[in-house]
């Protein structure tokens, strides 16, 4: 069955506020070229790797909608809905949810006092959901999540304010790879890592990669889109017997984000 991907069109995009190191707003998107990055994304998922690329209508005070990988973290056809740490973003939570809700999944909210940012924050490796804290999602969300749905969940302290989402540092593949970098962790994250991943699958990205956002990927099957990056990483890839599609994403770096983060597995 065909892979199931949210997205959300570009329309409203832009660097309207800074919430991460990567924002400023006197380094604004290009809007035709935001555009065009986002649809070049969107027919690689659709066209190339026949994805079943699902929409939701973006709203006009959100600019930072597009990233729907914060949307919600999904369990089957459970959506437990983001709790966005900035006011900014708080608008979404709604906007999503309504769209989970007219689209036949059930939705769950967090209770109010703790911040979690989705898939963002909370990526499934095997079947343990990894999660990151402190820049954007609270540890208590990890427990709640872990006993509301009766799964593992793995904390990860991220320690490196540029990579403040732990799907900008860390994107688990088929076959049980796992791309990373490990600088984004402390020792303590780092050491569970490699006890969960066996050294073989482990796909290490440099500071010039991460730079590029290199971790932020899109897997499907054995192909990995990412935003432009080195001729290393593709052949590390490569030689893990995945096929490197590689696709623009300047106009998202500068709100923080690349190829995963504008899409949410649904
Ligand atoms: N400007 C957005 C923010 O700071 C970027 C979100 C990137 N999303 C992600 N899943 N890493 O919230």
């Amino acid at each position: 069955m065909a892979e199931k991907i949210l997205m959300c069109r570009p329309d409203y995009y832009g660097i309207k506020y800074e919430i991460n190191p990567w924002m400023n707003m006197n380094i604004q998107a290009d809007n035709k070229k935001a555009l065009l990055q986002w649809e070049n994304l969107y027919s690689i998922l659709k066209e190339r790797l026949q994805v079943d690329v699902k929409l939701v209508e973006p709203e006009d005070d959100v600019p930072d909608m597009v990233f729907t990988a914060n949307a919600a973290v999904m369990y089957g056809k459970k959506a437990i809905i983001s709790r966005f740490r900035y006011k900014e973003r708080q608008p979404e939570e709604k906007y999503f949810a309504d769209w989970f809700n007219n689209n036949g999944y059930e939705v769950i909210f967090m209770p109010d006092n703790i911040a979690f940012e989705g898939a963002g924050d909370a990526l499934y490796y095997k079947n343990i959901l990894f999660s990151g804290y402190v820049p954007r999602t609270d540890i208590t969300a990890h427990t709640y999540l872990s006993q509301l749905l009766k799964i593992e969940v793995i904390s990860l302290e991220l320690v490196n304010k540029n990579f403040y989402h732990v799907d900008t540092c860390f994107c688990p593949l088929s076959d049980d790879f796992l791309i990373y970098y490990p600088k984004a962790f402390d020792s303590y994250g780092n050491k569970v890592i490699e006890r969960y991943v066996p050294a073989e699958k482990r796909i290490i990205v440099n500071e010039e990669e991460a730079s590029y956002f290199t971790c932020n990927a899109v897997n499907i099957g054995k192909n990995v889109v990412t935003n432009l990056t080195t001729k290393r990483f593709s052949n590390l890839l490569k030689e893990k017997g995945f096929n490197h599609i590689q696709t623009d994403m300047s106009e998202y770096m500068k709100a923080g984000g690349a190829c995963k983060c504008l899409t949410l597995k649904i």
